[in-house]
């Protein structure tokens, strides 16, 4: 095992990618606006869209393909499919590739209820001879690498971390990223490293994605020491920090280099900022309805832990408008400024920001 966690120039199938910290697929965030920012902030080695379901995207259903629409500035970028069709995972593999993204991942983690219930996402976990003959389908049908993200069992009684990994490299997959939490557990409480590096242990040339509670440089090198996991999966961590990957990186750089890490100059005004772009992107790429929805969410995301956040997120989530939204930041900034805070001055450490209000 190498000292570094971080490997660059990394070798996932025949594809290289700058590093191996990557960005999650997140069903409802990260779409267009959310990746731009994410290509633009953070760089990531890999980024991934919103999951599409098989059957839509066969039937090239236009809000399908809406949802996989990337701009050069996200790459290196991944499609993920959701379905239990082994019939029709050739023809969405090829789908994925022909609109030019650069690897393929299968869903085999979603817990949600109307994923489940024919027998996709998380639901795949209970039949891995269907996620190899699934895997095994899209292998022959792309040039791409084929990878998977899976859970580490439907509940606590079911793991079966190490024969998927068997499964999934059989059938030709470079790569297979775990997160650390059963079905059973939805997102709630800690995600389980172990699993993880079970997983690893099971692997014989498959990588494997550690996935589950990273939001920092530290997280990285500590998931690293207790899996030895070949690269790195954000997941909520990247909302409202699209930086996150280059603040991790940096911070690895410096903890291995012997320097102090680097000090957090954020300030108040860059996190206002950083949403009012986020914003922009919204407006440029989203329809106009689900846009204004969107920004309630994001813009939360962006103010937590600023001073006023609690107030904020109070009226921003009753928003109607774009317009209405940078009032409210403005508003924002000067009640700050009134109240005697220095909008310029560094703030707070990223993952240090505290609810600072109330
Ligand atoms: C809102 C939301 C949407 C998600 N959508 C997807 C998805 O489309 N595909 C997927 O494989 N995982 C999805 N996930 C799971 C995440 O990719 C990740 O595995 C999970 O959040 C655990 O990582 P974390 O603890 O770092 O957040 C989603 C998670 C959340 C919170």
């Amino acid at each position: 095992m190498s000292k570094s966690p971080i490997k660059t120039s990394f070798a996932y199938g025949k594809l290289l990618l700058p590093h191996n910290l990557f960005y999650a697929p997140l069903a409802g965030c990260s779409d267009y606006p959310f990746r731009m920012m994410s290509g633009l902030h953070g760089q990531p080695g890999l980024m991934y869209c919103e999951m599409v379901k098989m059957d839509p995207l066969v039937r090239r259903n236009q809000q399908t393909l809406e949802m996989l629409r990337y701009h050069a500035q996200m790459r290196p970028i991944g499609g993920q499919v959701c379905g239990s069709r082994v019939d029709l995972a050739a023809e969405s593999a090829r789908i994925i590739e022909e609109l030019g993204f650069d690897t393929l991942d299968l869903n085999c983690g979603c817990p949600v209820d109307k994923v489940t219930k024919d027998g996709s996402g998380s639901a795949l976990l209970k039949d891995p001879k269907k996620i190899g003959d699934i895997l095994h389908e899209m292998v022959r049908a792309v040039r791409i690498p084929v990878t998977l993200k899976i859970r580490a069992g439907w509940d606590e009684g079911s793991i079966n971390v190490e024969q998927i990994v068997e499964t999934a490299e059989a059938a030709g997959a470079v790569a297979i990223t775990v997160h650390g939490r059963t079905r059973a557990q939805g997102y709630h409480g800690p995600a389980i490293w172990e699993y993880i590096r079970r997983a690893k242990s099971a692997a014989k040339k498959i990588l494997v994605i550690g996935n589950g509670d990273i939001h920092t440089g530290q997280d990285v090198i500590r998931m690293y020491h207790e899996t030895g996991c070949d690269g790195f999966l954000f997941a909520r961590a990247t909302m409202g920090a699209p930086w996150v990957a280059q603040d991790a990186l940096q911070y690895i750089r410096s903890v291995e280099q012997g320097d102090r890490p680097p000090e957090e100059d954020r300030t108040i005004r860059f996190f206002i900022e950083a949403f009012l772009e986020h914003l922009g992107w919204i407006e440029r790429e989203q329809d106009p309805v689900r846009g204004v929805l969107d920004l309630r969410r994001v813009g939360a995301w962006y103010i937590k832990g600023l001073p006023g956040a609690r107030h904020f997120r109070g009226t921003i989530t009753r928003v109607t408008s774009y317009e209405e939204a940078r009032q409210l930041l403005a508003d924002l900034q000067n009640q700050l400024i009134q109240e005697g805070f220095d909008l310029d001055r560094p703030y707070a450490t990223t993952d240090g920001r505290e609810e600072m209000d109330g």
